[in-house]
């Protein structure tokens, strides 16, 4: 097997995003539809096969797997997939993107297997609007997730804000004035077209050049050469340990240094969250449960067709992306 995954385009793939679940309890307006079905058990990977395809690509290469969802600490067991692939060798991250309902209860467990970041929505801390957002969601549960994972003794946590217009696009300031307060970092991300939504997205998505130049003006701010492996560019918070993030697929188009791919919990391998192009591997893992050569060279042609790049564009009324973002994992 190849030690390094390099697409079409020379791009080195370092970072896999493995969704484990399309369940959340949360229903957030811009991810979900109000209703939404959510796939019958078979069809989903099973965790023993989620840690093969890991294994798998640490093998190829991959130094960081993200674990998402839908919301990963819903799945049952997660924690024992945790167990597994926390401290692989030739892993140097293992981290997780949640929303944060869960963590009161799993973070001191997260920390023991091995996990290394944590990143945790938050739009809003105010009450209302929070659930507004969510639809369901308890803001005062994520915080009490947030300071689990602080006294568990998780570092770099890193919260994330999607700001949307006449819902919490005032709320920037009191954001990053938390995050100070509890010495996190804090990305705002540039909302996504991804499947058809209550609103219209580009009457939602709010600017990161807004955002910034919003900020610049309450902080004082330094741009960062601090660097995660993701999308985001940061700026220091002069005088403070917190970072402030921007994900910026709308203005400042960061595909060309893309290093990732996303495995969704259906095992589909989708080479860019902009594009429906995709290997299914779920077939191959049920057929060769003891032969990764077919898996391997499946992976080796999804890097001949990774696409340069999204083409999301707000100003069209259908999304170019008909699945929701809680079907690729973020
Ligand atoms: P770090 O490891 O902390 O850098 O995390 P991350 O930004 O890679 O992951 P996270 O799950 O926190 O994602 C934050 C936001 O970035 C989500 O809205 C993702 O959908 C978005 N994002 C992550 N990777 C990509 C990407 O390749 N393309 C686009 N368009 N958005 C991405
Ligand atoms: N656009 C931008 N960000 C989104 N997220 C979910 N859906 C969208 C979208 N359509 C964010 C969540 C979470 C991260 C994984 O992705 O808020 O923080
Ligand atoms: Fe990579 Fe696609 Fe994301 Fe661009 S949108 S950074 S090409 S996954």
């Amino acid at each position: 097997f190849p030690d390094t995954l390099i697409d079409q385009f020379g791009r080195r793939v370092d970072y896999i995003r493995l969704s484990i679940t399309d369940r959340c309890d949360f229903r957030c307006h811009y991810c979900m539809a109000e209703e939404m079905t959510f796939l019958p058990r078979d069809e989903v990977l099973t965790l023993e096969e989620c840690a093969r395809l890991v294994k798998l690509f640490v093998r190829l290469g991959v130094s960081k797997v993200r674990i998402t969802g839908g919301e990963p600490l819903v799945r049952k067991n997660a924690m024992w997939l945790f167990e597994e692939i926390g401290q692989l060798d030739g892993l140097r991250e293992c981290v997780l993107t949640t929303n944060g309902s869960q963590l009161d209860k799993f973070a001191p467990q997260l920390k023991a297997a091995g996990v290394k970041r944590i990143n945790i929505s938050l739009d809003s801390l105010d009450a209302d609007h929070f659930q507004q957002i969510t639809r369901v969601g308890d803001v005062h549960k994520v915080l009490a997730g947030l300071d689990a994972a602080l006294s568990a003794g998780f570092e770099n946590i890193k919260l994330n804000t999607v700001l949307m217009r006449g819902i919490n696009e005032d709320e920037a300031e009191a954001l990053v004035n938390f995050a100070i307060q509890k010495r996190v970092d804090v990305s705002f991300i540039e909302e996504m077209p991804l499947g058809e939504v209550n609103h219209t997205r580009e009457n939602s998505c709010v600017s990161n050049a807004d955002t910034l130049a919003l900020l610049k003006d309450k902080f004082s701010l330094t741009p960062s050469t601090h660097q995660t492996g993701g999308p985001a560019r940061y700026w220091q918070v002069n005088g403070q340990l917190t970072k402030i993030g921007f994900i910026s697929p709308h203005s400042h188009n960061f595909c060309e240094s893309c290093n990732r791919v996303r495995i969704t919990c259906k095992g589909e391998l989708f080479l860019c969250l902009g594009q429906e192009d995709k290997i299914e591997l779920m077939p191959l893992l049920r057929a060769h449960p003891h032969d990764d050569a077919p898996l391997v060279q499946a992976i080796l042609h999804g890097m001949r067709i990774k696409p340069k790049g999204h083409d999301f564009d707000l100003r069209r009324a259908q999304p170019a992306v008909v699945r929701f973002m809680s079907h690729t994992g973020g």
